[in-house]
């Protein structure tokens, strides 16, 4: 990787003052100043940007408890986006894995591994989301009967099956394999119900932890990030 996007991608600077600085000299890989922002490097050399070690990870992963009212989106203009919630510090190269409504909350993997990403996007990989929905008017074993052989949401969405299992007359656990644009809510409300609040628990083997509240986020444990691979790696 080019010395300029690495210093960017650690959120040291705009490409542009990077490779001023480069060519200023104010950049020394393993101890010598390189003057060519183009010059290659691979993150394991020993980096120093104004006299300040880079510590270089290839890849994060975090795992966010999704609030209400912020959007999934890398970036935007007017509103809060879920990368936002990471802090003015944040490398630049991170993206949600998938989308959640703006008034969904919940379990969201944020990352900027491209690779693991579309892996768990993939519809042929089927991994399983599972979300707590309450919903008005009452689930029926018609309905559980309707989700487990997979129905017409609309002329665009015909479901592959899902998992509904009923919690209370208005609270149920939802596990799809596809992510659909809106597709918990328009389920419902093609059986003639309205989500009324809806929250991600799971995406594979990843679960929400209990201890992060709304808003928080926190890296990824080596054991959660090695079952979300070999949960890809299998299916
Ligand atoms: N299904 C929805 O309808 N919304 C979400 O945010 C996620 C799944």
């Amino acid at each position: 990787m080019r010395l300029d996007k690495l210093l960017a991608d650690m959120n040291l600077g705009t490409r542009k003052d990077l490779k001023q600085e480069i060519r200023r000299g104010d950049v020394l890989v393993n101890g010598t100043p390189v003057k060519d922002p183009g010059f290659s490097v691979d993150g394991s050399e020993e980096i120093l940007w104004k006299g300040k070690r880079v510590r270089y990870a290839a890849y994060e992963y975090y795992l966010l408890n999704k609030p209400a009212g912020v959007i999934s989106a890398s970036e935007d203009p007017k509103q809060e986006t879920v990368l936002d919630l990471l802090g003015p510090d944040r490398r630049r190269d991170l993206f949600p894995v998938g989308r959640l409504d703006k008034d969904t909350v919940g379990l969201l993997l944020i990352t900027n591994d491209g690779d693991l990403a579309h892996q768990l996007l993939s519809p042929k990989k089927h991994v399983d989301k599972t979300y707590y929905a309450r919903i008005t008017g009452r689930v029926t074993q018609e309905d559980v009967d309707a989700f487990r052989e997979g129905f017409d949401v609309d002329e665009s969405l015909h479901t592959l099956p899902a998992r509904l299992e009923i919690l209370s007359d208005s609270e149920v656990k939802v596990t799809i394999r596809e992510g659909k644009f809106h597709q918990i809510k328009r389920m419902f409300q093609a059986r003639g119900m309205e989500v009324l609040y809806l929250k991600r628990l799971s995406m594979g083997p990843l679960s929400l932890d209990p201890d992060l509240p709304e808003g928080s986020f926190r890296t990824l444990t080596e054991e959660e990030l090695t079952s979300l691979r070999s949960c890809t790696a299998q299916s």
